[in-house]
């Protein structure tokens, strides 16, 4: 199997080493092309800057899309379907926004559009889901759906420190963002939240401004004093609700009592829970930034397509409306 990754940032040179350091299940992976910037100097064999020679190379059967926000990924994503190439994408922000025209695009030219890494990371949380949907409705997600604030707030909550000395830390470990404002924002949890939404509820939902998103900017070192004192932790949490015909659904700050799993939920990590009618409450925990683990959610989907897994058949048909205030106060 061929692989292209289109981009060598953190995640995309996570891909390269897990495939060079191959083992039973991934020896017969081969990078055949990593593209990079036109201004960069390549320094392994792979590397091109000529996105045209990557889509017209017949040889390549998947490209891997890491290059991160909107543009030029949508178009590199959807000329990739178009050339007949399996795509993956760890790509959260596309993802969300344009889910619906890769499911389209991918359906029409009979390849497989798959993206478990974008969200929790190495958690396998979008194959849960859809394992839960194959016998449940799914009516409630909530979700510490971002390493990086989880980061910041279990370390500001441990040591005293302030806000922007600990989000210089979660740079330098390589969990936030180039420009940090959409994990500290609130923006990267309605990615991921959207993107949930969208498979739980089969419909297609933006993150756009009409939605209720707030961040953690705001929280200072008294804020954390206070609420250490009443036994509490704050998380920020991506959380929604179905019901009937309507869904609700909000990011925001929130209190949890100190023996819940969300507060003992540390590091990076990020703890994604679900609610269906058989299955119950479940809860899925594991790395949700760094680039080992999302690299492995990368080469989880590449070997889906290898061994032929078909993952869960999106319709967006469901008539669902967005209400502001469903169940709020109702956590699983
Ligand atoms: N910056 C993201 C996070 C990376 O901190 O969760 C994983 O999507």
């Amino acid at each position: 199997m061929n692989i292209a990754i289109l981009g060598f940032g953190t995640v995309g040179t996570g891909v390269y080493k897990i495939i060079k350091k191959a083992n039973r299940q991934t020896q017969n992976l081969h990078v055949k092309h990593i593209l990079i910037r036109k201004n960069k100097k390549p320094d392994l064999p792979e590397m091109t800057d000529d996105i045209e020679a990557i889509l017209n190379d017949k040889e390549v059967d998947i490209v891997v899309e890491v290059i991160g926000g909107i543009e030029p990924a949508h178009q590199y994503i959807i000329s990739a379907l178009k050339h007949k190439k399996h795509v993956i994408t760890a790509n959260k922000a596309v993802i969300a926004q344009y889910m619906d025209e890769f499911t389209k695009v991918s359906r029409e030219n009979g390849v497989k559009f798959y993206f478990e890494s974008s969200v929790g990371g190495g958690i396998p949380w979008i194959q849960g889901l859809e394992r839960a949907l194959r016998v449940d409705d799914v009516n409630k997600i909530q979700g510490i759906f971002n390493g990086t604030s989880n980061f910041i707030l279990d370390q500001m909550h441990r040591s005293g420190e302030p806000f922007n000395d600990v989000l210089m830390q979660a740079q330098q470990l390589g969990y936030a963002e180039a420009d940090p404002s959409a994990d500290i924002d609130g923006l990267d949890v309605a990615n991921k939240l959207c993107i949930s939404v969208d498979i739980a509820y089969d419909l297609f939902i933006k993150p756009n401004k009409d939605l209720p998103i707030f961040g953690i900017r705001n929280i200072t070192e008294d804020d954390m004093a206070y609420f250490d004192q009443l036994g509490l932790t704050v998380k920020l949490m991506g959380i929604s609700h179905q019901r009937g015909n309507e869904f609700d659904y909000v990011v925001e700050p929130t209190l949890y009592y100190g023996d819940t799993l969300e507060a003992h939920t540390k590091d990076n990590y990020n703890l994604i829970s679900l609610h269906g009618q058989t299955i119950g409450n479940l809860k899925f925990m594991g790395q949700g930034a760094g680039q080992l683990p999302t690299a492995n959610a990368v080469i989880q989907d590449i070997l889906d397509i290898f061994q032929n897994k078909e993952h869960l058949k999106r319709e967006f048909k469901s008539p669902f409306k967005y209400r502001s205030d469903l169940t709020k106060h109702d956590y699983i």
